[in-house]
């Protein structure tokens, strides 16, 4: 009887845990086109983060909105940190979006201001990062005694 109540505690937990793996994984990939810039781009690898980068943000933001808070918001935490957290998801998608469609441009080899495009690598990863210190640490604050 116990088994199935701390696997339901901890089920949120490790969802959010999955989708940061994904996360920190997109992190290190933009990072790479970052450091290559400007003139070591891989276009492989900017076509392959071109394609995936928001397909895999969108599913891990999803997951937990879907997954995650609603069930640590049960635990009496403030309405307004899961709404922060949604508008962070929110501004992420749309400079994800952004970076995605210079990823391509370098893939096909178009012109690209690869200043601006570092810098815009650079923002992204960096906000991301910080998005995810700030949701691990508030949900781990409201986990359940063990
Ligand atoms: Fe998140």
């Amino acid at each position: 009887m116990r088994e199935p109540i701390l696997a339901e505690n901890l089920a949120p937990y490790s969802a959010l845990s999955s989708t940061h793996d994904t996360i920190n994984g997109l992190c290190d990939a933009l990072e790479a086109v970052a450091d290559s810039l400007p003139g070591n781009v891989d276009r492989q690898s900017c076509r392959c983060l071109s394609q995936t980068l928001i397909p895999l943000l969108e599913r891990a933001q999803q997951r937990e909105e879907r997954q995650v808070f609603p069930t640590v918001r049960l635990r009496s935490a403030p309405a307004s940190a899961f709404e922060r957290l949604k508008n962070e998801h929110f501004e992420d998608l749309c400079v994800a979006e952004e970076a995605s469609e210079v990823l391509a441009r370098l893939a096909r080899d178009e012109e690209v201001n690869k200043e601006a495009a570092g810098y815009l690598l650079r923002g992204l990863f960096t906000m991301l990062r910080r998005h995810i210190a700030f949701e691990s640490q508030f949900v781990s604050g409201l986990k359940p005694p063990q």
